[in-house]
Parts: structure tokens; C-alpha cells; sequence
């Protein structure tokens, strides 16, 4: 049984004119890290949203189809139940924080204490989670007075502090530089080790190549294209979805057109050097 599973989800918001999402099928293996991928406005939120359960539980609207998380429809469990085993981390590290703890620490304990966990087990988990998220430095700062890239940081060790089995991120990176895109990733990373679930939105298309199992196209509403992440970001397709493609994958479609032979289209760095490192002579450097 997949861990996630969508069927033929068709949903149109409250006040949206159209049908957001038309006939969405998705199948999530448990322990995979899945990345959606699609142009602004496609439906990549709406789609995490329904994962979630926020729509239809919150957002309401016209819903067609369902949603089953380790093979349970959404319908049948309430939003706080669904939280436990579906952990959302927004776009936006902003929204995400409580603005009631005074201290990243106390933001950490936030979602525990509400669970009614133990205090030595609270303050065993946030040292833990503070260690993960290299956030021990700022322990006691206000989650307000610190730099974007750490509250992202913040925001994603609070919702995997929860434990849940799944994690459902939407662009987490969106507004941050590279250092503080690499950290991101590398606690995602450390989550996959883990066996966790991962369901990633992202737009920066290098990351995705180097990090995902598994790679969802979504374009106005659709999925598009559905595969292994070697096998969708290798294909030129990609690109007439609006859409791009890895560095890498751009440079051996380019030199495929120009006669070179590649057993493969490489998508990552070690992919690269691996199927086209041969074509060029090293220089020595002193
Ligand atoms: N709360 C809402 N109410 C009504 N319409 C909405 C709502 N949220 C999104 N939409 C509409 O649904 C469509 C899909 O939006 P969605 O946010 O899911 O796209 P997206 O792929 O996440 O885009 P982006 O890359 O810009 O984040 C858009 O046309 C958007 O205007
Ligand atoms: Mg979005």
C-alpha cells in the first residue's frame, strides 16, 4: 500500500472561477522523497493542501475524488488527527511560527506541550531538534529577531519535532540564499535517512535533481508528467511545460544535438562528469 494516495482529485476553491485541480492521480511510496514541480499557478499548493486535509476540511470548495493517507480518506479524519501523520511546513516561515513562544526553544516545545508530552522528554526533544537544525545558538532568541533562513529553519524543526511520518513542504527555499538553501535541504535530507516521507514543492530544478526519488509535473490543474526523477528530468518535454530543466540535463541535450553520444542524459553533477567528463581533456593544475 502507498503511503499517500490521490484519485482522480478534481477541486475548484470556494471563490475560484475554475476547477483547480482536474483529475489528479498520485501514488506516494512510504520513505520516498516525491518533488512537484509545475509553473506558478498550476495547483502545486492546492494539491499539498489536499494532502493535508486543509482542503476540503478548511478551505471547503467543490471536491471530486479522494485522498488516502496510509489507505484512510481525508473525509473520515479530523485536521488535528491528520496533523499528527501529515506535518506541513508553508512557504512562508512567517505564517508557520505561533507568535506566542518568546524563544526559538519555546517554539520548538510549542506543538509538544500541546500534545500534553512530558517536560524532560519536551526538553530531551528540542535539544535534540536543536542540534538537527543547528539552532543551538539561538535557543533563547525571540523567533522573530532572526535571519530568514533560520526561521525557515525554525519552521521545519517545529513541524518535525512532531514526528510525523509524512512531510509535505511548500517551497521552502524560496526566499532564501544558497547557504541558507543548502541547510534546508540537508535537514530534509536527514529526514528521508530517517524514512520519513517527504512531498517537496520546489522550483530551484538543481535541488530536485539532486535530491528526489520521484518527480510530479503539474500544469494547469494536471499532472503532466509522472516518473523517476532520472527519467523526467532528462526529457526535453519538461521544458514545454513551463518548466525547467537541471543545468546538466541542458548541457548533454545540447551536446546529443551536436553529435556527441551519451548513454544517458545526465540530471546531477556526478551524473555530468560520470557521461561527459571523457569528452574533456583535464588540464593540469600546479
Ligand atoms: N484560497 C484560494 N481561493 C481561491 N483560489 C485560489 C486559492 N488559492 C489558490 N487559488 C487559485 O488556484 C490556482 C492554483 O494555485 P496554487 O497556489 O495551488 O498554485 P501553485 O502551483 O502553488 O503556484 P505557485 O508556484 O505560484 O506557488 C491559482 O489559479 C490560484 O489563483
Ligand atoms: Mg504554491
Amino acid at each position: 500500500m502507498d503511503i499517500v494516495e490521490v484519485r482522480d482529485l478534481t477541486y475548484k476553491y470556494p471563490t475560484s472561477s475554475d476547477q483547480v485541480l482536474r483529475g489528479v492521480s498520485l501514488r506516494v511510496k512510504k520513505g520516498e522523497f516525491c518533488s512537484i514541480i509545475g509553473p506558478n499557478g498550476a495547483g502545486k499548493t492546492t494539491l499539498c493542501n489536499a494532502i493535508r486535509g486543509l482542503v476540503p476540511h478548511f478551505y471547503k470548495g467543490d471536491m471530486q475524488g479522494e485522498v488516502l493517507i496510509n489507505g484512510q480518506s481525508t473525509m473520515d479524519v479530523s485536521l488535528a488527527d491528520l496533523a499528527l501523520s501529515v506535518g506541513f511546513v508553508f512557504q512562508n516561515p512567517f505564517t508557520q511560527i505561533s507568535g506566542i513562544a518568546k524563544t526559538v526553544f519555546g517554539e520548538l516545545a510549542f506543538g509538544l506541550e500541546n500534545l500534553g508530552v512530558e517536560p524532560d522528554e519536551i526538553r530531551r526533544r528540542v535539544s535534540r531538534m536543536l542540534e538537527v537544525a543547528k539552532l543551538q545558538d539561538l535557543a533563547e532568541r525571540s523567533p522573530f529577531e532572526i535571519s530568514g533562513g533560520q526561521q525557515q529553519r525554525v519552521a521545519l524543526a517545529s513541524i518535525i519535532i512532531m514526528e510525523p511520518e509524512i512531510l509535505v513542504i511548500d517551497e521552502p527555499t524560496s526566499q532564501l540564499d544558497p547557504q541558507s538553501t543548502e541547510e534546508i535541504f540537508e535537514i530534509i535530507q536527514l529526514m528521508k535517512m530517517q524514512g520519513k516521507t517527504i512531498i517537496l514543492v520546489e522550483h530551484k530544478i538543481d535541488l530536485v535533481a539532486q535530491y528526489s526519488d520521484h518527480v510530479v509535473l503539474i500544469e494547469d490543474g494536471s499532472i503532466v508528467m509522472d516518473g523517476s526523477t532520472d527519467e523526467i528530468l532528462s526529457d526535453p518535454a519538461v521544458l514545454q511545460h513551463g518548466t525547467s530543466l537541471p543545468q546538466f540535463a541542458l548541457l548533454g541535450i545540447e551536446m546529443r544535438k551536436r553529435g556527441y553520444r551519451l548513454d544517458k542524459i545526465p540530471i546531477t553533477e556526478a551524473q555530468a562528469v560520470e557521461q561527459i567528463g571523457g569528452y574533456f581533456t583535464e588540464k593540469a593544475v600546479d
